[in-house]
């Protein structure tokens, strides 16, 4: 019971990695505010989940429900104290010189943008209380990025430079800040990073895998409770990867 009395917001929780989070902090002890643009899918897994589970709407590009969703998690806990930055959306496979504006637009707003919102509605909270933890789910792709994702791993590169800046910044509030780097995981986004689901595409992405498989929600899961956990108390700033050998 690693987390025993604490509380963490889980953005995009109720799907693929997140819900491995939230899973496993429920596990430890915490409560969990599964909040996603998918309210039904966030209502389910919370039911699913039972009473440390609590589900709500959010919209993490959109301030007013970001917001909402810090309002309503200190009204009905008193506090937070974790915050995972895990929403994130991808274009599909294409030239880079050829990503519509929308589609930059949708990226930029969903995987970039939620995190400087959410910092806005939380630090002053965290602040208050002078500890606190945020864990951003960035991507191998910040790091060593695939052809024609082109958008999506600049936006991951992004959340990790946040992640040092916000590290360095806040550390004197008493509140640390990380991110984890996992590598093609299985989860409903997958399809959309091989941009088709074949036998011969997964081969493709699996052969960059040095341990011979894709994440799983699990393998973030177990990765997010320790960077969150007290276990962890003197680590800030890191991008750590759950992937497999890819980036060596
Ligand atoms: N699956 C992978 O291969 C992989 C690899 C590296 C990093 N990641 C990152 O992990 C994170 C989770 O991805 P996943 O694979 O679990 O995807 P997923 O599609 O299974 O889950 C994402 C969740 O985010 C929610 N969401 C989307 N837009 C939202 C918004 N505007 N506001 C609130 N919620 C929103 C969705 O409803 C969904 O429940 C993402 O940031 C992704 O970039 C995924």
């Amino acid at each position: 019971m690693r987390l025993t009395g604490k509380t963490a917001i889980v953005t995009g929780g109720a799907s693929g990695f997140g819900a491995g989070i939230v899973r496993r902090f429920l596990q430890e002890g915490a409560k969990v505010m599964i909040a996603d643009i998918n309210g039904e899918a966030a209502k389910q897994l919370a039911q699913e989940m039972g009473d440390h589970a609590t589900a709500l709407r959010v919209d993490v590009g959109d301030r007013p429900s970001v917001q909402e969703m810090a309002r309503h998690a200190i009204e009905q806990w008193g506090h937070v104290d974790i915050l995972i930055n895990n929403a994130g959306i991808t274009h599909m496979p294409t030239p880079l010189e050829e990503v519509s504006e929308e589609d930059f637009d949708r990226v930029y707003r969903v995987n970039m943008k939620s995190v400087y919102l959410t910092a806005h509605a939380l630090v002053p909270h965290l602040k208050e209380r002078g500890k606190g933890v945020i864990l951003n789910i960035a991507s191998t792709a910040g790091v060593s990025p695939r052809p024609k994702l082109n958008w999506y791993n600049a936006s991951k590169g992004w959340m990790i430079t946040a992640t040092k800046a916000m590290a360095v910044e806040l550390a004197p509030d008493g509140i640390r800040v990380n991110a984890l780097n996992p590598v093609a995981g299985e989860t409903p986004l997958l399809k959309s990073f091989m941009g088709e689901d074949s036998p011969q595409m997964r081969q493709k992405f699996l052969s960059t895998i040095p341990l011979g498989r894709f994440s799983q929600p699990e393998d973030i899961g177990n990765a997010a409770l320790f960077l969150c956990s007290d276990e962890a108390s003197m680590i800030t700033g890191v991008a750590m990867e759950v992937d497999g050998g890819r980036c060596i």
